[in-house]
């Protein structure tokens, strides 16, 4: 499909965030941290996707989505901003630039975080755009994905793990929790605004579930052998803090055929979703560069 273009959509959401986030009468004090992690070069996969999702459908539904995307970026910048706290992960540079509370302080990270956090909600609930009944089923959905049946309880797993040895089978919750269930929202949302079948948002959130875990298996094994320029954080940070990584469980070759044998099973997936749908769902491929090692 032409109109398919990752770029063409990435920057049409892109705009729409800038537009979005401006019209509120928010402190400036307050404005410039938010602005400073939203508005910086994040690569915008989650939204993307969801807009994507919603692009195979009609632009109709693609405009009807903006909101929520926007929601949905809102909640992944305060996870970063979050994580990148000395309390958590201690990182300085995130995508080439000082992180939040570097840029900043540390209070001022905290309540940047609390904003785009509390303020995601409110861009749900104030879209005339859906029904009232799209919106408490996406703004559900998303407190389930973000909060602490979701994100932040695999945080909470994740901190817990540094220094010791878990399974395979925890790993891979802690990794569906922490990273997988914004991905699953992504296509959860699209499902809802266009009104999809039960099926084929089932086959949306299986390609999804397998995306999002490799999605943190490839970011695991980018800190492994990655550098800081490609990365844009500090690289070999998960093994200083012996974080519980699939390069650290499975050594690096194992990590990799993890992250090959998710990466096959999103593709078939997309295959069953576009024999089944007779939709370009196999356009969604396009989001597997986002989790593919170079050669
Ligand atoms: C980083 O996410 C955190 C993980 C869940 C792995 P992204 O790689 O999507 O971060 P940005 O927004 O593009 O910087
Ligand atoms: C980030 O996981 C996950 C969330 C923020 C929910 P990581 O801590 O592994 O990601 P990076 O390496 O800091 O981006
Ligand atoms: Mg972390
Ligand atoms: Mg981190």
């Amino acid at each position: 499909m032409e109109i398919l273009k990752l770029k063409t959509i990435t920057e049409f959401f892109e705009k729409g965030l800038e537009q979005h986030i401006r019209y509120k009468t928010t402190p400036i004090e307050l404005m410039e941290p938010m602005t400073y992690s939203l508005l910086n070069g994040g690569k915008r996969v989650r939204p993307v996707m969801l807009l994507w999702v919603l692009a195979i459908q009609s632009m109709d539904a693609v405009k009807a989505g903006l909101n929520t995307a926007n929601a949905l970026e809102a909640i992944h910048t305060y996870s970063l901003i979050h994580d990148d706290l000395p309390a958590m992960d201690n990182d300085d540079y995130r995508r080439g630039m000082l992180t939040n509370h570097k840029k900043f302080d540390e209070a001022t990270a905290i309540l940047a975080g609390d904003a785009l956090l509390t303020d995601a909600f409110g861009m749900i609930a104030d879209d005339d755009q859906l029904k009232p009944e799209q919106k408490v089923k996406l703004i559900s959905l998303l407190s389930q994905a973000a909060g602490s049946v979701g994100m932040v309880a695999g945080q909470v797993f994740d901190i817990q793990a540094e220094n010791k040895t878990i399974t395979h089978e925890q790993l891979a919750n802690i990794h569906f929790l922490k990273t997988g269930k914004l991905f699953l929202f992504a296509v959860q949302a699209a499902a809802i605004i266009a009104n999809l079948t039960a099926s084929e948002r089932q086959l949306l959130e299986t390609f999804a579930t397998h995306f999002g875990r490799a999605f943190q298996i490839h970011n695991d094994i980018m800190d492994e052998i990655g550098t800081p320029t490609e990365t844009g954080k500090k690289t070999q940070a998960d093994s200083e803090l012996h974080k519980a990584t699939y390069p650290a469980l499975l050594t690096l070759e194992g990590a990799k055929e993890a992250l090959n044998s998710d990466l096959e099973k999103a593709r078939s997936a997309l295959n069953e979703l576009t024999e089944t749908t007779r939709k370009p769902y196999d356009s969604l491929e396009v989001f597997l560069q986002f989790v593919t090692l170079e050669q």
